[in-house]
């Protein structure tokens, strides 16, 4: 049985099968009204969502299955009565497949360990899987394919979206350059950063990290940011990042350094004025909203690809 827990352990090949099947799933909805039938997916959060939860739970429902939102801040778990084991180990028994939004990696990584059905990461403070086989399948929808394109990211190194761009770039041979302030606090983990490393060795990506966001976004063919307050960043830090950030703010300036059919992509939620100006995310190079519609049909193909694998 498959979990989608990070990027670095999906093959290539899964990795291809699910964008194929995300593409398969977009353009005939209607061969899948039945794929989930009588099947319950249980969505856990423990940080706020807009998109990951409605998609999902929009995706289960259009293809004949049902969706339980559980919060964690009204569950036992949260007051100490319960652990992540036996949660997991009683939801087990009642539903087919569980996705999380946790703050800890080591979190999900037990209740995939603990599960009896498979279980999705739709984010945690290290990962966010599920959004870059979303970003995947929106490139290769925009530029017909993905090996040898660069990727530019500018802002927060040291961010779930990045890490799980930097598997995925490496993954399918795209190059990616981070572009991000020094230090510990703003750059991609060492772990991620060698992992990375290791697959773009076999895959002939290349993983530059600078602090020069022009040389970032030099030629790109798509230019991407995320928020510089994550969920899991305290409020007190705000104005403190917003300074060190804004050096690697998404404008038009910086947009000219990228190709001229470059693409602007934003996982989202998005603040205009801070890490893109509303001039880009609003604009003809903008592909946002095609991202976030995205979501749906490729958790979709997730969801269905680890359920076949509990059948296999
Ligand atoms: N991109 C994304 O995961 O959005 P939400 O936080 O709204 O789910
Ligand atoms: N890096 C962002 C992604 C939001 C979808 C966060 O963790 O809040």
């Amino acid at each position: 049985m498959k979990h989608l827990i990070t990027l670095e352990n999906w093959s290539i090949a899964d990795l291809n099968a699910v964008l194929d099947l995300a593409d398969r799933v977009k353009s005939s909805p209607e061969n899948y009204l039945d794929a989930m039938r009588r099947k319950t997916l249980l969505m856990i959060f423990e940080k706020p969502s807009l998109r990951t939860r409605v998609s999902f739970e929009t995706g289960a429902t259009q293809m004949g299955g049902h969706a339980i939102f559980y919060d964690l801040a009204t569950s036992p778990l949260s007051s100490g009565k319960e652990n992540v084991a036996d949660l997991v180990r009683v939801v087990s028994r009642y539903v087919d497949i569980i996705m999380g939004r946790l703050f800890e990696q080591a979190h999900i990584e037990e209740m995939a360990n603990l599960a009896g059905v498979p279980v999705i990461n739709a984010l945690t403070n290290y990962e966010h899987p599920c959004q870059i086989l979303t970003d995947l399948q929106t490139i290769r929808e925009k530029k017909g394919a993905l090996k040898g394109l660069k990727l530019a990211y500018l802002g927060d190194g040291n961010n779930n979206v990045t890490h799980s761009l930097l598997f995925g770039c490496a993954k399918m041979g795209m190059h990616i350059s981070v572009g991000c302030p020094k230090g510990d606090e703003y750059e991609p983990l060492d772990a991620v950063l060698a992992g990375a490393r290791r697959i773009a060795k076999r895959t002939g990506s290349k993983i530059v990290v600078t602090d020069d966001a022009a040389l970032a976004a030099r030629d790109a063919d798509v230019v991407y940011t995320d928020s510089w307050m994550s969920y899991h960043i305290p409020q007190h830090k705000q104005e403190s990042r917003i300074k060190v950030f804004t050096p690697y703010q998404v404008n038009a300036k910086l947009m000219k350094q990228a190709r001229k059919d470059a693409i602007f992509m934003n996982c989202l939620p998005a603040v205009r004025g801070c890490e893109q100006t509303a001039e880009v995310i609003d604009g003809p190079q903008s592909v946002v909203f095609d991202q976030a519609e995205n979501r749906l049909h490729a958790q979709k193909a997730v969801m269905l690809k680890l359920l076949e694998s509990v059948e296999e």
